[in-house]
């Protein structure tokens, strides 16, 4: 069942599955603008970009004074870009590239969103950049995946804290002990990882 019916309660689900779990609603964690100004340091991008999780705004306005042309989509509109667009469903890449933050949840939805992102870059020769968690990186359900289909590239970021809806709270102080990398892929890319770090201070 896929109407639009089903989507909204599968939406309103994840809402309150979300509240009852203390994460953000939607998994709103914006990005602080150092950690965008920190992966452009290191690649740049030749074509269109898709941030397909905008939020706010926060990874594509620094996109976009980068000087790149950028196409911002959200499941929800936040007064950025486009609202009402579920990634997970998309069927045309909108852009060459894709960049984002992606919502993490439970349930392996930041998978599902590395997923559906290389299926878009294998369409469109672009590149994938994905901000992640870094416990992601040595998980064994995951294993599997990077070693088939690696990184060209890995980025330490070592601090930075994406605060629920950008609001800085004592009562999530899991989320001030995540640490976070950057993760790109690029098509064709096969071995070993570019690996590197990255001092978000540097950029703030
Ligand atoms: C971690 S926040 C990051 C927002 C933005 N990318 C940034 O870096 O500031 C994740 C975003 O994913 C959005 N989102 C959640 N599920 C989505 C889906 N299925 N399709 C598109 N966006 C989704 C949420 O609304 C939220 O804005």
């Amino acid at each position: 069942m896929t109407t639009s019916k089903h989507r909204a309660q599968t939406g309103r689900a994840r809402y309150a599955a979300s509240r009852r779990s203390r994460r953000a609603p939607l998994e709103f964690y914006p990005t602080p603008p150092e950690a965008t100004r920190a992966l452009l340091s290191v690649e740049a991008f030749v074509g269109p970009i898709w941030e397909s999780a905008c939020g706010d705004g926060a990874i594509s306005r620094e996109l976009i004074k980068a000087g790149y042309d950028v196409t911002s989509t959200d499941l929800v509109g936040r007064g950025f870009g486009e609202g009402g667009l579920d990634f997970l469903r998309s069927e045309k890449p909108l852009a060459k590239h894709i960049i984002t933050n992606p919502p993490y949840g439970t349930h392996g939805l930041g998978d599902a969103f590395v997923r559906r992102a290389l299926i878009h870059a294998r369409k469109t020769g672009g590149t994938v950049a994905m901000l992640l968690n870094l416990r992601s990186l040595a998980n064994p359900d995951r294993h599997a995946k990077f070693v088939k289909t690696p990184p060209a590239a890995i980025y330490f970021l070592d601090e930075l804290t994406c605060w629920p809806e950008g609001k800085p709270t004592t009562k999530t102080a899991r989320i001030a002990r995540q640490q976070y990398y950057w993760a790109v892929w690029k098509p064709g890319h096969k071995g070993t990882p570019r690996c590197w770090w990255l001092s978000t201070r540097d950029f703030k």
